[in-house]
């Protein structure tokens, strides 16, 4: 008989109950696995909601503290801190200044984490600089601004020596720039932050599902990122990137956006030497929610399915805005 007639082997059999289905699952989800992003805002007496992200919110820096607690609380593995400052300029002076919103809510976010969660902190300059690009801009050959590589790295590392300074445990380098990672961790061992990680935003795509966090940032941009961040189109490229930030010292690479570019994460944990994470990012959760919205998908069902597939491309840690509200379910009881 043919194997495909072998009536012996029935793939089924491990599928007929809850129980066995328990039994053979290849990959679960976990809290610890998850982190959850947070946006604080300078000046806010009220927490803001955001139109594009239903259920997020621009935080206060007390209401700040209250998520971190409760992050803590429900055993994720860590937040990640965005700032976004009331007044902006051209080199982003915020993100440097020791009393900018951002290095301000960090120290904020260490002390109410107590050392339960790690506080990682988003190291890029495009919520604080004035023309909303993640570099500081130089004139092209034909006269059109340019973001300028070179001159946005001392920026970062300042940025970074300030985010230390002010606590943080790992820095998120978000920005794209060619050498980020290894400027940044020189900087910080120079001063002596030997401890303070760096996770690199390795593979990171210019991408139209970021269109609600720049509502939430409350971001300038003109254009488009599309001279630093990579081709939708290319899947090889990541592989380079990654081997780059890896080589500079990167202490975890991250691919960026999550659902749509599953065949790269998958590509990046088969070959990375250091832990992968992967952000299921605004337009990702924005696209969930209005269809439930609508009542067009199961909701609860959608956010588990879509976080259990980032998690067997091989993610070993995802950062999601449903982190807190999907860890209180893992953990509730049965
Ligand atoms: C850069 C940064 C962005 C996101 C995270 N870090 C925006 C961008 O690159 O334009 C997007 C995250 C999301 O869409 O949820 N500071």
């Amino acid at each position: 008989m043919s194997p495909t007639h072998d009536r012996r082997i029935r793939p089924r059999r491990l599928r007929s109950t809850p129980a066995m289905r328990r039994l053979v699952t290849e990959v679960r989800l976990h809290p610890g696995d998850l982190v959850l992003p947070l946006f604080v805002k300078e000046g806010l007496t009220e927490p803001v909601a955001i139109a594009s992200m239903p259920g997020v919110l621009q935080h206060t820096r007390a209401s700040l503290r209250e998520a971190v607690r409760e992050a803590a609380d429900a055993g994720l593995a860590g937040v990640m801190l965005f700032g976004v400052p009331l007044v902006r300029d051209a080199v982003g002076s915020g993100a440097t200044d020791p009393d900018g919103i951002l290095n301000v809510a960090i120290a904020d976010a260490v002390e109410a984490a107590g050392g339960r969660l790690v506080v990682m902190a988003d190291l890029c300059l495009d919520e604080f600089t004035d023309h909303g690009h993640c570099g500081v801009l130089t004139p092209g050959p034909g006269g059109e601004p340019v973001v300028d590589n070179d001159a946005t790295l001392e920026r970062y590392v300042d940025m970074a020596l300030a985010q230390a300074r002010a606590g943080a445990h790992l820095l998120g380098l978000s920005g794209m720039m060619d050498d980020q990672t290894a400027a940044v961790r020189d900087a910080l061992d120079d001063a002596g932050f030997h401890d303070v990680a760096v996770l690199a935003y390795a593979a990171k795509y210019a991408s139209v599902f970021y269109g609600p966090f720049r509502d939430a940032v409350e971001s300038t941009l003109q254009g488009d990122r599309k001279s630093y961040q990579m081709d939708p189109a290319n899947r090889r490229e990541a592989g380079r990137e990654v081997a780059l930030d890896v080589a500079q010292g990167a202490d975890v690479v991250m691919v960026k956006p999550a659902l749509p570019y599953l065949d790269v994460l998958a590509d990046v944990a088969a070959t990375s030497p250091v832990p992968v994470a992967a952000y299921q990012v605004s337009g990702e959760y924005a696209m969930i929610e209005a269809a439930a919205a609508n009542g067009w998908i199961d909701r609860r069902r959608a956010i588990e399915e879509s976080v259990l597939a980032i998690r067997r491309a091989g993610a070993d840690l995802v950062l999601t805005y449903w982190a807190a509200e999907l860890a209180g379910w893992l953990t509730a009881p049965a």
